[in-house]
């Protein structure tokens, strides 16, 4: 089973409006649409839509949460979340009529030490089921910035494999305990090792830094030119054909599900990282975040360019 943890979870809201967003306007809304978020929540539904077993983990709580885990249940994506005093915060992104996004992101409420602790209680426990950990996105107020690397130390003494996507601090803390792989795209990247990075080269020698300082598998994301990944078994670079993105927003975290469920798989890294391109290219097929169409996979994995570096 492949576990995915979602700390910092929320309930996202698309508005598609008519019209531009003006303040002081009164706004109609011409369709709603509402999915379970955080990007831990898209890796789930990914990983669901590829045909493993997956269980998602992290903190719900109130009316919200609870919407959060029906969301999750019509997805047919089992969970075990702690339960929270505060409540589970909404993400809303109003569409215009252009297409251009406008975002509001609450800040979502604080988690309580006892709170914390119970969630490490009831992970220490689920590890012992689980052959794969994913840990996406930011976390909520109230938990140290040392969270990943401590959930990190605890997979691994279980010898299980952790695969970490994440920003900033958290991915700075984080990959002190040497998760699995790291999939950070070049922004990431330059700010995890505080350096420009312009070009093929430069984005090759950081990603070698890495994996030299004791990451297994370091998977560098390039949007439309696919993936560059750096392992034990050599530097290769997996490249997409071209397609019409209709939606790129989750890529990453349907790249990230894509590895999990290769590692689930007893894939090479090799092998993974032409699966991850494929399913992660089919996402920007679709409109919807964090989901594909296998047809779209398939026809996208015959065209795949492995090219070994
Ligand atoms: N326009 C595109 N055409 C084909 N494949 C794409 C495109 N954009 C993204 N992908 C696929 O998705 C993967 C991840 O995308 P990207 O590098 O944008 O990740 P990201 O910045 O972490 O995204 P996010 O965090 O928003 O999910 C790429 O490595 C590639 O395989
Ligand atoms: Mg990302």
């Amino acid at each position: 089973m492949i576990t995915t943890i979602t700390l910092n979870v929320s309930v996202d809201k698309a508005y598609h409006i008519n019209e531009t967003v003006e303040s002081g306007k009164v706004i109609r809304v011409a369709t709603c649409n509402m999915t379970a978020g955080g990007k831990g929540l898209n890796v789930s539904r990914v990983i669901k839509m590829c045909g493993e077993d997956v269980l998602a983990t992290g903190f719900v709580g109130g009316h919200t949460g609870a919407l959060v885990e029906d969301l999750l249940q019509k997805d047919e994506i089992k969970s075990k979340f702690v339960h929270t005093k505060g409540e589970t915060r909404n993400c809303i992104n109003i569409l215009d009529q252009d297409n251009v996004s406008t975002e509001f992101l609450e800040p979502g409420a604080p988690v309580s030490e006892e709170e914390k602790n119970l969630f490490i209680k009831e992970f220490d426990e689920i590890l012992d089921k689980t052959n794969v950990v994913t840990i996406s996105g930011s976390s909520p107020q109230g938990l140290d910035k040392d969270i990943y690397r401590v959930l990190i130390d605890m997979v691994k003494k279980k010898g299980k494999k952790v695969i970490l996507d994440t920003s900033g601090e958290l991915l700075k803390e984080g990959i002190k305990a040497c998760p699995t792989m790291i999939k950070p795209n070049s922004e990431e990247m330059e700010s995890l090792l505080g350096v420009g990075i312009n070009n093929r080269e430069e984005i090759i020698n950081s990603a070698i830094k890495l994996h030299k300082s004791g990451i297994e598998i370091v998977v560098v994301s390039l949007g439309g030119e696919g993936a560059l990944l750096v392992s034990e078994d050599g530097i290769y670079q997996g490249k997409p054909p071209k397609i019409e993105a209709v939606n790129t927003v989750g890529c990453g975290d349907s790249m990230v599900a894509a590895f999990a469920v290769g590692f689930e798989r007893g894939y090479s890294p090799v092998e993974s990282l032409k699966y991850a391109v494929s399913v992660s290219a089919a996402n920007a097929l679709t409109s919807s975040t964090g989901s594909f169409i296998k047809e779209d996979a398939y026809k996208i994995f015959e065209d795949i360019k492995i090219i070994k570096i």
